[in-house]
C-alpha cells in the first residue's frame, strides 16, 4: 500500500508534509463521539491503555446491560487518529452484545471512517485495546456474555 493518500497535494502553503484525513476522519476528530466519563454507579468495566512508542493514552468506560454494551465513553490524550478512530470504536460498539464487541477489530474501525493515512493506522489499536480490556475488566467483576 505504501504512503499513498497520507501527503496533501495542496498543502494550502504550509510547509512539509501534511496527513490527509478524509471527511469522516475530520468529523469524528473535530466532534468525537462519546466523550466523557460514566458515572461510578453505571461502570461495569473500565480500562486504560498506552501506546509506548508515541506515549498516547486513552481511558474507556462501559455499562453493560443485558449483555449489551448499553453506555460506553471515553477519554483520549492522543494524536487525531486516536481520537477519531476511538470516537468510531465507540459508535460501533455502544448497543452491540458483548461477543460482537469483542469481534470489532482494528480493521473494522479504518473502513468504517472510510480509510486512515497509513502512518496513522497503529492509532486504532489504542481504541479496540482499551475496549477489549474494558470487556475483561467487566467479566473479572463478575460479568457473564
Ligand atoms: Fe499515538 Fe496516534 S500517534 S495513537
Amino acid at each position: 500500500m505504501g504512503d499513498e493518500g497520507d501527503t496533501n497535494r495542496d498543502s494550502g502553503g504550509a510547509t512539509g508534509p501534511l496527513l490527509f484525513y478524509n471527511e469522516v476522519v475530520i468529523d469524528h476528530f473535530v466532534n468525537p463521539r462519546n466523550v466523557g466519563e460514566l458515572a461510578e454507579k453505571e461502570i461495569d468495566g473500565y480500562a486504560v491503555v498506552g501506546d509506548p512508542t508515541c506515549g498516547d493514552q486513552m481511558k474507556l468506560w462501559i455499562a453493560v446491560d443485558g449483555g449489551r454494551i448499553a453506555r460506553i465513553a471515553f477519554r483520549s490524550f492522543g494524536c487525531p487518529g486516536a481520537i477519531a478512530t476511538s470516537s468510531m470504536l465507540t459508535a460501533l460498539a455502544e448497543g452491540r452484545t458483548i461477543e460482537e464487541a469483542r469481534r470489532i477489530t482494528d480493521d473494522d474501525v479504518v473502513e468504517a471512517l472510510g480509510g486512515i493515512p497509513e502512518k496513522k493506522r497503529h492509532c486504532s489499536l489504542l481504541g479496540v485495546r482499551a475496549l477489549q480490556a474494558a470487556i475483561e475488566d467487566w467479566e473479572r467483576r463478575g460479568g457473564r456474555p
